[in-house]
């Protein structure tokens, strides 16, 4: 099970110490990256990345909300992402892109967002390490979790269990002590969460509270992973 805190979330005037408050909780940092054009938001783009790059051991899952991923994708693999992930969306050749990224040393992840059909996209996991699928509409923090999405996560879990199986399969929005069980039982094993962490007194003990749901969720019933 993987916890990614976003930082979307966090006090962006001191980003680097909100990364450290979680590292003891966190696996991963999950680092949104708007752009105004794919999303209506703006947040961070590469040069913040990489000064924040300096400010934790915590492995980035950079998740890519923009247009032409093509062209600024690899340098996040460059800048030392653990884990890329682009959207379908926006993306022409989402298999060339997957490759660019491993050759430029991170992981590839592909995003599906609200709107979006996951069948489409089913043949070309192979290609990748992560499959993100979004539990709202990308773009904003604090939106309430949307359970209809599971579908996708169930379908792609499926998917992979006959022949890809070390898929990680995350979920990003409204992920929360309430909604993580469901998104766990459909077969999530990697689980973003920005307002439920940053927003807790204490970020650690949040994220370790989110763990422990989520792995007592597929140890005591759910079948998905
Ligand atoms: C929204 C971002 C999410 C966001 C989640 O487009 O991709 O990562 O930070 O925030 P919460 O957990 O507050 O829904
Ligand atoms: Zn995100």
């Amino acid at each position: 099970m993987i916890i990614a805190p976003s930082i979307l979330a966090a006090d962006f005037s001191k980003l680097g110490e909100e990364a450290r408050a979680v590292e003891a909780g966190a696996d991963w940092l999950h680092v949104d990256v708007m752009d105004n054009h794919f999303v209506p938001n703006l947040t961070i783009g590469l040069p913040v990345v990489t000064s924040l790059r300096q400010a934790t051991s915590l492995p980035f899952d950079c998740h890519l909300m923009i247009e032409n991923p093509q062209r600024w994708a690899p340098g996040y693999a460059e800048a030392g992402a653990y884990n890329v992930t682009f959207h379908a969306e926006a993306s022409e050749d989402p298999i060339a892109l997957a490759k660019d990224l491993r050759r430029a040393g991170s992981l590839a992840g592909l995003a599906i967002d609200r709107d979006t059909l996951v069948e489409p996209y089913l043949d070309l996991l192979p290609h990748f390490d992560t499959l993100l699928i979004m539990t709202i509409k990308a773009g904003f923090g604090g939106q309430q979790f949307m359970p209809e999405l599971l579908d996708k996560v169930r379908a792609a879990r499926a998917h992979a269990k006959t022949g890809h199986l070390d898929l990680r399969i995350e979920v990003d929005g409204g992920i929360s002590a309430d909604t993580i069980a469901a998104a766990a039982e459909a077969g999530a094993d990697a689980f973003v969460a920005g307002t439920a962490v940053y927003s807790a007194a204490d970020p650690v003990a949040a994220c370790r509270k989110l763990r422990a749901l989520a792995e007592s969720a597929v140890s005591t019933g759910g079948s998905s992973v």
